[in-house]
Parts: C-alpha cells; sequence; structure tokens
C-alpha cells in the first residue's frame, strides 16, 4: 500500500492539505493528554477549525491497551459518524486506532475480535511521538484480550499518511527517550537474524543500526537533528520487522513489562543483551533454512553495520550502550517468577529466531537476564 510521509520541516501546511484532499468532515483523533500542547496539536485544530472538519477525541486507553477500551473507541467513532482516523502518539495510540480502522465496519456489537478482517478505506493518518515502535510502518497491533496478549494484523492497518514532527520529542522524559529507542534498536537487529528476512528488510535494518548508532549522542542531548534521524530510524526499523516479525528477545520481554513494570524497550534491550551473544556461540543450532553459516554471515554483518570487528564485540557494544544508559534489570520477587516468565515465551514467535531455544535455555536467559 502507497504510504505517504510529510517531514515537518516546512511547517504542517502540507499534511494539512491531506485532509482536504481526502475531504475529511468528521474526524477520531486518538490520542493522549498531551496532544493540544504540541504545536502540531494546536496546528491541526486550527486548521480543522477553519476547514470545518470536526474532531472527536478519543484518550480513553491505557498504556497496553486493551480490548474493552478499543471496544469504547469503536463506539465513539460509529456514534459520530466519524469518516477517517488520525492517531497522535506512541506505541498505545497507535494500536487502538488501528484497532479502531479494523472494526469500524465489523458487524456492530460483535466480537470483534474473533471476526475476520475484511479490508477497509477508512482514511488513516498517524503521528509517531516516540521514535520507537515504528508503529506507523507495520500491519501489526498489540492489544490485550481477557488478560493475554493478542497480536492483531492485517496491511489495511497501516496509515496511509504519515506526519514526522521532531519537535514532538522534545518534551519527551528522558527514560522514554532511551528506551523506545533500544526499542528501535532491538527491531533492528532482531528483523536482521530473523528466519523470515529478505534483501529487502536486511538493508532496512542495516540502515537504522547506522542511523541510531549515528545519531545517538545527538538525539540523547534532544538536538533537532537527532531528533529527526531517530524518528527516521524508528520508522526503517518499523519497515524491517514488518516484513519479518520480531524474534526471541521480543517473545521474552512481554512478560518482564508485565511482571515488573518496565517499559517494553527496556525489557527488550535487556533480553536481546543476553541473548545475542548466546546466539552467535550456538550457530549449530540454527534453525534458519538457510543454514548456520548463513547465520554466521548475518552476525558478521550486524557487526560490520555497527562498526565492530566481530560479532562478539557487537553483542557487548549493545550491552554496554544499555548499561551506560543506566537501565539496569528489575530484582526478582520470588523464584517462582522464572517459572512465570518461561511458561509465558510465545512458541509461534521463537520460531521466527534463527537459534533453537529449548526451555532449559529459556530458563538459564533469564537467570542471566535477571541476575
Ligand atoms: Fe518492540
Amino acid at each position: 500500500m502507497e504510504q505517504t510521509a510529510i517531514f515537518s520541516d516546512k511547517g504542517y501546511d502540507e499534511f494539512g492539505k491531506q485532509f482536504l484532499d481526502r475531504g475529511i468532515k468528521r474526524i477520531i483523533v486518538v490520542c493522549g493528554s498531551s496532544f493540544k500542547k504540541l504545536s502540531v496539536g494546536k496546528y491541526i485544530t486550527d486548521f480543522f477549525a477553519a476547514n470545518n472538519i470536526e474532531i472527536v477525541f478519543f484518550s480513553d486507553y491505557q498504556p497496553n491497551p486493551d480490548y474493552e477500551s478499543v471496544v469504547k473507541g469503536v463506539d465513539v467513532f460509529r456514534k459520530n459518524e466519524c469518516d477517517s482516523i488520525l492517531a497522535v502518539g506512541g506505541g498505545s495510540a497507535m494500536d487502538v486506532a488501528k484497532c479502531i480502522k479494523l472494526y469500524a465496519t465489523m458487524p456492530l456489537g460483535s466480537d470483534y475480535i474473533n471476526q475476520k478482517i475484511e479490508p477497509n478505506n477508512i482514511p488513516f493518518f498517524a503521528i509517531p511521538t516516540t521514535a520507537g515502535t515504528g508503529s506507523e510502518a507495520t500491519r501489526f497491533a498489540v492489544i490485550y484480550y481477557k488478560g493475554a496478549k493478542q497480536s492483531i494484523a492485517d496491511y489495511s492497518c497501516i496509515p496511509q499518511v504519515i506526519l514526522f514532527d521532531p519537535s514532538v520529542l522534545e518534551t519527551l522524559p528522558d527514560y522514554q527517550r532511551k528506551v523506545t529507542m533500544l526499542d528501535a534498536f532491538c527491531h533492528a537487529v532482531e528483523s536482521f537474524w530473523s528466519v523470515n528476512s529478505t534483501d529487502e528488510s536486511k538493508a532496512y535494518s542495516k540502515d537504522a543500526i547506522r542511523l541510531i548508532l549515528n545519531n545517538m549522542g545527538s538525539y540523547l542531548k534532544n538536538e533537532y537533528d537527532g531528533n529527526r534521524n531517530m524518528l527516521m530510524a524508528a520508522n526503517i526499523a518499523g519497515k524491517a520487522i514488518n516484513i519479518t516479525q520480531t524474534t526471541a528477545g521480543h517473545a521474552m520481554c512481554y512478560k518482564l513489562t508485565s511482571l515488573y513494570g518496565i517499559a517494553h524497550g527496556h525489557a527488550a534491550a535487556l533480553c536481546v543483551s543476553e541473548l545475542w551473544p548466546y546466539m552467535i556461540e550456538n550457530t549449530e543450532k540454527c534453525i534458519d533454512s538457510r543454514g548456520g553459516k548463513y547465520l554466521d554471515s548475518v552476525f558478521e554483518e550486524i557487526a560490520e553495520a555497527m562498526g565492530e570487528k566481530s560479532p562478539m564485540d557487537a553483542a557487548a557494544k549493545f550491552k554496554n550502550i544499555v548499561e551506560s544508559l543506566g537501565l539496569k534489570a528489575p530484582k526478582i520477587k520470588s523464584e517462582g517468577d522464572f517459572d512465570v516468565l518461561k511458561k509465558s515465551v510465545n512458541p509461534t514467535r521463537l520460531k521466527n529466531n534463527p537459534v533453537f531455544l529449548d526451555e532449559d535455555t529459556i530458563d538459564m536467559l533469564y537467570h542471566k537476564i535477571l541476575k
């Protein structure tokens, strides 16, 4: 699907024009409370008012949104007869907006999650406000249904128009700034070694890794160029996982987030830090049909993209970055945690991982992560 990407470097008018071109009359804006403080938020509010486009705000959802809040959003969309959707936010706003888009045309009041998805043409716009998830580039949405994580996937939930506005990152809290960047880094690396990788996805991964490393300093100092390039890096890493999906690092990180309340990118980075060297040393357990030698060459390529001499140096560099950002492992509450953690890992996602991981290995890795 064609996606229009617009940069705010010359202001927001080109973005505004996209709504007029599509004849938008009433739009649901899925966003957090910070929307009105953003300069693009003020622009949109004024621009829509001047052009008789009615806004229906929807903010009634939590981080890691659940199915019930999505249903509320669908009800708001339908009741107000909205004709389009704008998501402004990080992963959660994007996930909610994607599900509203997919569910809005399903039979009213049905159990949307069990219905077959029929693609629809509801115009869908997005403004990512973190440089991390890359969700604006993927066909996936994650929501929680009866307490369990559900991945919903359809190409028609990829936004048609995206605005990249570096100024939205200026007020990002420090912890969010670090962990969202690491989420993007994990996307790029996991996609690189995924069994589903293609030449195209690997080119995206390589670009994203280089952009992240070259701009990390400036981004962490909250400079305009660093913010702009990190938004791009996260988007490119999103394009990579849109092709490959993520692997064991992500499969292992979800329960860390829910058990200990650490951010998704923080948890993913802790998992990837331990998974990476283990995989380099165990390529004989390769389950990628391209073989162990191929996998060795992938680890070499990742090292090269990171400007490192060997795969182990690259893995060590990643771990150093995580440590230098002060992102520590959470404290375990009881030994029973390890059982909960190892049982939480989604076996389907492990099939994307190029090195076979049995339960004992996963248990060993969790012990290293939480040591
Ligand atoms: Fe992620």
